[in-house]
C-alpha cells in the first residue's frame, strides 16, 4: 500500500507525493468539502451537510499537516480542525471522471464461449447465505445471466429467491407475474409464437434493469429459451462496422406499448453510453418499435444498421439457447443481454419478476 512520502500546500491544492512517486493534487475546496467530521457528513444518513455553495471560491486552510492515516485541515473561521483520511486521498491519488462500477467485470461470450462458462447456481445455496447470493450476482455481472437450478417450481419460491436480491419492481405487467398464452397482456410473450432476441421495456424511460424467468409448467414442445449478449455484439460491430455501430450509438429509436389502458413511449440509442463512453445499456426490440421517420439517406443506413444488429443477435453463433425445465430459474441483465423465446405447443406457465439496475447492483456492492 503506498504512503505519503510529502505534502507541500499551494495556493489552490494541498499537493501530495506518493512513495512510490505519484503525485496528487486535491484543491481546497474538495477537501474541504469532503472532510469527514459530523458536521459535514451526517453520521448517521452519511449525507452531506455542509452547505458547500457557501464556501469561498478561494478557501485556503491556516494549517494544514498529515501522518499515516489522517490529513487535519483548519479552516479560517471554523473552530474544529476537519479531517480527511490518508485511505480516502488514496482512493482517489487520480483525477477521473466519476464512476459507479459495482464489481466484478463482464466477460463478453458468443456461443462458443459460453457453453464451457459456469452460469449454474444452486437454490439451495441462494436461500442458504449472503454467500450464496454473491456468488449467484456475481455470475450475472459477469455473464449477463445465470440459471438457479433446482427452485420449487411455484411462484411462492420463485418470488421469495428474487427478493434474495431485493424488492420487485412494478411494472404495467404487475409486481411478481405469471403468465401464459392468452393474451391477456398486449404482449406476444403471452401469446405461443416464437419471440426473437430482444430487450423489454424499450418504452420505458428506465428500462427493467434485471428480468426473472422460471418456467412452472410445460407439457408440449419447443420455447428453448434464447440469450446472447448485447456488449458482444457491440463489440463485434464496433470491429467489423464502425459506421453502423457509431449509428446505433446515436440514433435514438421509439419504442411503445399500446394497451391495458396504457400509451408509453421512451426513445434512445440502441447503444447507450455513459459519460465516460463506456456502453451501459442495450435496447432493441423490433416488435415494440414506434414509427419514426428520419431523412431519406439517414433512414436507409439506419435500416441496414439495424438488419446487421439483427442479423448478429438472432445467429446461432452468438447465442446461447436451451429449455428451461420447471426448477430452472433464469435471472438476466435486461441491459445487456437479449432474451427471446422459440414457438411451442401444448400448455406453459411462466412466473416472474422485474428488478431495478440499480438494486442490483447496491446489493452486489454490499456483498462484496
Ligand atoms: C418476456 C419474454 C419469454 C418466454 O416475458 O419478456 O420474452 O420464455 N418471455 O416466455
Ligand atoms: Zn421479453
Amino acid at each position: 500500500m503506498v504512503t505519503i512520502d510529502l505534502i507541500q500546500p499551494t495556493d489552490s491544492c494541498l499537493h501530495v507525493t506518493w512513495d512510490d512517486g505519484v503525485e496528487s493534487w486535491y484543491p481546497w475546496l474538495w477537501l474541504r468539502d469532503h472532510a469527514h467530521d459530523a458536521a459535514t457528513i451526517h453520521p448517521v444518513t452519511q449525507q452531506r451537510q455542509l452547505d458547500t455553495a457557501s464556501l469561498p471560491a478561494d478557501l485556503r486552510p491556516t494549517s494544514a499537516t498529515a501522518d499515516g492515516a489522517v490529513a487535519r485541515l483548519t479552516w479560517p473561521g471554523e473552530a474544529q480542525t476537519s479531517e480527511v483520511p490518508v485511505d480516502f486521498l488514496r482512493r482517489f491519488r487520480t483525477p477521473q471522471p466519476a464512476r459507479i462500477d459495482a464489481a466484478p467485470r463482464p466477460v463478453l461470450w458468443d456461443a462458443s464461449v459460453i457453453e464451457r462458462m459456469p452460469i449454474d447456481v444452486e437454490f439451495e445455496a441462494v436461500m442458504q447465505n449472503d454467500a450464496g447470493v454473491r456468488s449467484w450476482l456475481s455470475t450475472v455481472a459477469t455473464y449477463g445471466f445465470a440459471i438457479v437450478r433446482g427452485t420449487p417450481a411455484t411462484p411462492q419460491a420463485t418470488e421469495s429467491l428474487i427478493r434474495r436480491v431485493s424488492y420487485v419492481r412494478e411494472t404495467i405487467f404487475g409486481g411478481f407475474w405469471e403468465f401464459t398464452a392468452d393474451l391477456s397482456k398486449a404482449d406476444m410473450a403471452y401469446t405461443n409464437l416464437y419471440l426473437p432476441a430482444h430487450t423489454d421495456g424499450t418504452y420505458c424511460h428506465d428500462a427493467p434493469g434485471l428480468q426473472m424467468l422460471h418456467c412452472l409448467y410445460h407439457d408440449g414442445e419447443g420455447g428453448d429459451s434464447t440469450l446472447v449478449d448485447g456488449f458482444k455484439i457491440a463489440e463485434v460491430l464496433q470491429a467489423a462496422e464502425p459506421e453502423l455501430f457509431a449509428l446505433l450509438s446515436s440514433v435514438a429509436i421509439p419504442g411503445q406499448y399500446i394497451g391495458d389502458g396504457a400509451h408509453l413511449m421512451a426513445a434512445r440509442p440502441v447503444f447507450r453510453h455513459d459519460h465516460t463512453g463506456a456502453l451501459v445499456q442495450v435496447s432493441y426490440n423490433n416488435s415494440d418499435r414506434a414509427p419514426f421517420l428520419l431523412p431519406a439517406e439517414q433512414m436507409a443506413d439506419l435500416y441496414t444498421a439495424l438488419r446487421t444488429f439483427d442479423r448478429l443477435s438472432n445467429s446461432e453463433a452468438m447465442q446461447w439457447r436451451q429449455i428451461l425445465r420447471p426448477g430452472d430459474a433464469l435471472l438476466f441483465d435486461n441491459w445487456r443481454v437479449l432474451h427471446g423465446r422459440h414457438a411451442y405447443t401444448g400448455k406453459r406457465t411462466m412466473c416472474g419478476a422485474y428488478l431495478n439496475h440499480e438494486d442490483f447492483e447496491s446489493r452486489l456492492r454490499l456483498l462484496s
